[in-house]
């Protein structure tokens, strides 16, 4: 079997995936037609010739000004449901997926919407595809505590549809410290908790994603390579990081792919996985990804075997779930 045909077959989970970040350029302009919101680009193209991306803040603006279109519960079930069509034909068997309600309760939507419109397509997603997920709330930084605790006290309705919490947005000047108190809650809670660290932000950011917030999982993670110390502290504890890794060259983490570490922190022994993060910006979605990766640093069967083994290992399913993919 090829590389590419054992890609295509391989069940895999994908830990690391902004539902907003697979809002299409074409899906864009469907929603503004349908609730009437005047666009500055002509046209789908237009838009989509924007998504050259110089760092993390250059994408950002982008993205947030693009989640403007999303006003109803209809809206966000649609865009979910596209994100889940995506995973049938990638066979991502399992998906944990990040929301950021802030972005949406700050223009008017109802927390409520969101959610439903969330939820309602991932319980349609196991029916008719037989796709299961898990959905993490995620904080923005470059927001104060304050507003992240406020969303988390929106969110204690809605608890029993929510894995976990997670931290997302600028990353640089915003350390993971500065939301130690809405992370305490949600571990009280008995919550999940996953943090964007190590994307553009320095190792000691993980660091203290690790000992100040307690988390579960590290999203990106990859400048851990600048710390060998805490590259063995996080393989000794089977901590998983969630690498990105079409999202990390598109964001300039790396200026081409095949100066990605994926493989050595493989090597050596850290529970990482691919995933997609942003897949409508970053040019592709979960087999996209896997296949950029084998293009680029030619990784064996074994390897590619690896990295599916760790993205169900390394996902919130129970053990015996896991089983089932194993
Ligand atoms: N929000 C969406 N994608 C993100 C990323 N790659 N890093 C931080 N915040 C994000
Ligand atoms: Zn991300």
């Amino acid at each position: 079997m090829s590389n590419s045909e054992l890609i295509k077959k391989i069940p895999k989970a994908e830990l690391h995936l902004h539902i907003e970040g697979t809002l299409e350029p074409k899906m864009v302009f469907q929603l503004a037609e349908r609730n009437n919101i005047k666009l500055p680009y002509a046209n789908a193209q237009e838009l989509a010739a924007k998504y050259n991306f110089s760092d993390l803040q250059s994408f950002l603006d982008l993205y947030y000004q693009a989640t403007d279109v999303l006003q109803t519960e209809q809206d966000f079930f649609d865009l979910t449901w596209a994100y889940l069509e995506h995973c049938a034909e990638d066979n991502v068997v399992h998906c944990e997926i990040f929301f950021d309600p802030q972005s949406h309760t700050s223009r008017g939507v109802p927390f409520a919407d969101v959610i439903q419109g969330i939820h309602k397509a991932l319980v349609a997603g196991e029916e008719k595809l037989g796709i299961t997920s898990q959905l993490i709330l995620c904080f923005l930084r470059h927001l104060p505590e304050e507003d992240a605790l406020k969303t988390w006290d929106e969110a204690q309705p809605w608890l029993s549809l929510i894995s976990g919490v997670g931290l997302d947005s600028s990353e640089r000047d915003f350390p993971p410290n500065l939301f130690a108190n809405v992370f305490a809650k949600a571990k009280e809670a008995g919550l999940k908790l996953v943090a964007h660290a190590g994307e553009e932000g320095p190792a000691q950011y993980i660091e203290q994603a690790l000992d100040i917030l307690k988390i579960d999982r590290i999203d990106h993670g990859v400048r851990i390579t600048e710390s060998d110390e805490l590259m063995d502290r996080v393989a000794k504890d089977n901590i998983a990081l969630t690498v990105c890794p079409l999202s990390n060259v598109r964001l300039c983490v790396y200026s081409q792919m095949q100066e990605h570490p994926l493989l050595e922190l493989l090597d050596r022994g850290l529970r990482v996985m691919i995933n997609s993060d942003d897949p409508a910006y970053f040019g592709g979605y979960m087999n996209q990804n896997f296949h950029a990766v084998d293009e680029a640093l030619n990784p064996s069967k074994e390897q590619i075997i690896l990295l599916a083994k760790n993205s169900i290992l390394a996902s919130f399913l129970t053990d015996q779930e896991k089983q089932t993919w194993l």
